[in-house]
């Protein structure tokens, strides 16, 4: 097996260990947390790895290979980098590092909204295979706007949220005064201090911004401002009236993000949607919820011959991607996992964690004498 990735870093805790070591403590606490007491967060990997796999070792066995077909489209690896805001703010430069490495990998990158570059350059780093994520505007004028830039910029998949009617309940942001850019309170400035490089790195690349909102918003927000600008912008309750109109304007595909319950995947159908991503926003929305992996597999058997299902949250290695592709998604996204690795490792973060996953999953697929991705179900311990 070639370890074509920094030996030393083997695992995403271990990238996580030492992002943890790089950032600071509100920068941290931002990426890493979940809300409430943080139940699902932990519960999302724990089900998950309840998961189990069987080999056929006697099969004629081929050779095993990542290659999916998503959306007519032959990616090399069935797992891609999910939307995150607030990139810049945890790693500088983050979301560049990610889009570059996605675009070299050949897998997806989906930018937020909120993140700290724009539609324009990441569609510029990915030779426009980037996906957007938008957070539903209020305003109609706002919505147009985004989506007219997101054809500009040839996006290939919008993905619109359903999982954020209101903000997650999260008491680590709070405590810590979480602002954009941020607050340089002294326990703020202590903690900056005691982190180098990404004060240095801060300074390379320049204070964060919400490049894509830019023209759209007043500077300097600080949290209490920037919870009031994105409250009176943005209505992430979504319904029937407000996502006809995007089905209508966006000839690419459309996705559908958040969806926790069968429901909502029979809705999403019915509004003529591409895909669904199964997801709880890695457990940072709904502390009482439903781990991911748990409502995925009926939704993945009743629907999946109808839309393509994929799924996130919880998903940190390649025996993770296997469960779940096994468990009936089309296709995975990692949220964390990626910025963990853009985090310890800066530049070459993004290339290693793609690198780590993809040898993980080769290996997983050799050990189950499993050919093919779609094969994955086969394995699945009933
Ligand atoms: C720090 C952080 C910020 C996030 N911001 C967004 C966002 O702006 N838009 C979005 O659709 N999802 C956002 N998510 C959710 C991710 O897209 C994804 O659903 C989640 O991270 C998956 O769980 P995982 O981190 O366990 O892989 C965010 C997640 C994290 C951890």
């Amino acid at each position: 097996m070639a370890l074509d990735f920094n030996n030393d870093y083997p695992s995403i805790d271990d990238l996580r260990l030492k992002a943890k070591k790089r950032i600071p403590k509100f920068a941290f606490d931002y990426l890493d947390g979940g809300c409430n007491e943080d139940v699902n967060l932990h519960r999302n990997t724990s089900e998950l790895r309840n998961i189990q796999l069987t080999p056929q070792y006697l099969r004629n066995f081929n050779g095993a290979s990542l290659k999916t077909n998503l959306f007519g489209v032959e990616y090399d690896a069935p797992f891609g980098i999910a939307p995150v805001g607030l990139q810049g703010l945890m790693w500088p430069n983050s979301p560049e590092i990610l889009a570059k490495a996605a675009f070299k990998h050949n897998v997806p990158f989906i930018l937020s909204t909120v993140t700290t570059t724009s539609i324009e350059r990441a569609s510029e780093l990915t030779e426009g295979k980037a996906w957007f994520q938008l957070y539903h505007p209020t305003e109609n004028r706002l919505r147009d706007d985004i989506i007219k830039r997101a054809e500009a910029a040839e996006c290939p998949v919008l993905v619109i949220l359903c999982d954020v009617p209101t903000f997650g309940f999260r008491p680590r942001d709070i405590r810590n005064g979480l602002a954009m850019p941020p607050k340089m309170s002294i326990a703020n400035v202590l903690q900056v201090l005691g982190k180098p490089s990404w004060a240095l790195n801060t300074l390379k690349y320049g204070q964060p911004n919400f490049e894509t909102l830019k023209p759209y918003m007043p500077k300097g927000l600080d949290l209490k401002q920037l919870g009031k600008f994105m409250d009176a912008t943005f209505s992430g309750r979504l319904n029937e009236e407000k996502i006809k109109p995007i089905r209508d304007m966006w000839k690419g595909k459309l996705v559908l993000k958040g969806v926790a319950s069968e429901v909502d995947a029979q809705e999403a159908i019915r509004l003529g949607l591409d895909g669904i991503i199964v997801s709880n926003h890695g457990g940072r929305q709904l502390d009482a919820g439903e781990s991911s992996i748990k409502p995925l597999t009926n939704i993945a058997a009743k629907y999946g011959d109808q839309i393509e299902v994929m799924m996130d949250s919880g998903v940190r290695s390649g025996p993770d991607i296997a469960r779940a592709l096994a468990s009936g998604a089309k296709f995975t996204f990692m949220g964390r996992s990626f910025m963990y690795g853009a985090a310890a490792l800066g530049n070459k973060g993004g290339d290693h964690t793609i690198s780590l996953l993809k040898t993980e999953l080769q290996q997983v697929m050799e050990q189950l004498c499993c050919e093919r991705v779609e094969d994955f179900p086969f394995h699945l311990v009933k």
